[in-house]
Order: structure tokens, then C-alpha cells, then sequence
């Protein structure tokens, strides 16, 4: 079994929190994974998997923690050819057509860095739910074989 790594992207703390709620859980399942607020572009090259939990700021934008490394994997295009990977979007569909953009913005980068995108991307809405983490986790138990197995 490989091992994940969550990737949060985060403004205020609710994707953070998320995360942190994912990595007990799936720990206690026994599966071994790391979570990172503050990846460089190796924490994607040299996973085995890559959970990726981010909410979005400004319009369709890219949470300032993962600004950088997002740029980076633009620039430096690493392949990440086949690597398993599943995107967990928070959002708030008051925004419109910026509705969770960062999240769609990873799950296009990584699937041009060649990633498999094992699921469809989750869209979490804080306009129909006050517990993200409940949707995540539930979301994360029907995926994890597939990222992990
Ligand atoms: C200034 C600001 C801009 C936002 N822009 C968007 C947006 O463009 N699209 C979207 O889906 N959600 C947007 N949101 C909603 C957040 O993504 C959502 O509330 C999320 O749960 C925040 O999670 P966080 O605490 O991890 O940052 C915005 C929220 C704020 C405060």
C-alpha cells in the first residue's frame, strides 16, 4: 500500500481543518499519510498519491498558501504521469461561475501533468452545509482503495 499526501489549500482554516480531520481519520485506518499547508513542488513529484483539500479566495482563486507552488508546477511541469490523485473542492456557490475555481484550476493542472484523477472532483458548498469535513470523509472512504490500494 503507498501512502497519501493531503495537500490543504486554505484562507481562513475551514479546508485546513478538513484536512486535519481526513489525515486522523484515514491514520486510523492504518493508512499512511502526511499533510502539507505548505508544499514545494517535490511534495507532488515524490508522492504516491495526492489528496488535494482547497477552498477557493478572491474570484476562482488560488488560496495564497499554495499560490506559489501552484505557480511552480506550471513553470517546472514535472509529470506526475499515472500518480493517483482526487480533488476535494470547499466553495460557496454565492460566487457563481468562480464556484470552487480552485479546486477545478488542480484538477486541470494535474490532469495536464498526466496525474489519474481517480474520482470527479468534489464540490463542497458552504451555502448547503455547515460540516464540510462530514461530506469529505464520507467522499474520501469510497475513494481511498483507489488512491492508496
Ligand atoms: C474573500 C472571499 C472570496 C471567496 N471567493 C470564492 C470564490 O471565488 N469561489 C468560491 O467557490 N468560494 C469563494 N469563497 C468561499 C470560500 O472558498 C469558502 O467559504 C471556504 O469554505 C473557505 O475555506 P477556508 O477557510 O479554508 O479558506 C470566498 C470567500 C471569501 C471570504
Amino acid at each position: 500500500m503507498g501512502s497519501l499526501t493531503i495537500i490543504a489549500g486554505t484562507v481562513y482554516g475551514n479546508a485546513q481543518h478538513v484536512a486535519e480531520q481526513v489525515e486522523e481519520s484515514l491514520a486510523g485506518q492504518g493508512i499512511d499519510c502526511s499533510l502539507e499547508s505548505d508544499p514545494s513542488v517535490a511534495d507532488f513529484s515524490d508522492a504516491d498519491a495526492l489528496l488535494i483539500i482547497t477552498s477557493t479566495t478572491g474570484q476562482g482563486d488560488v488560496p495564497p498558501n499554495l499560490e506559489f507552488v501552484f505557480s511552480d508546477l506550471k513553470d517546472e511541469s514535472p509529470m506526475l504521469t499515472g500518480k493517483p490523485f482526487a480533488v476535494a473542492a470547499l466553495g460557496d456557490s454565492s460566487y457563481g461561475d468562480s464556484f470552487c475555481g480552485a479546486g477545478k484550476q488542480f484538477q486541470a493542472l494535474l490532469t495536464e501533468l498526466q496525474a489519474d484523477a481517480v474520482a470527479d472532483m468534489l464540490e463542497i458548498d458552504a451555502m448547503e452545509t455547515l460540516e464540510p469535513e462530514k461530506d469529505v470523509l464520507e467522499w474520501v472512504n469510497t475513494i481511498k482503495d483507489k488512491l492508496v490500494g
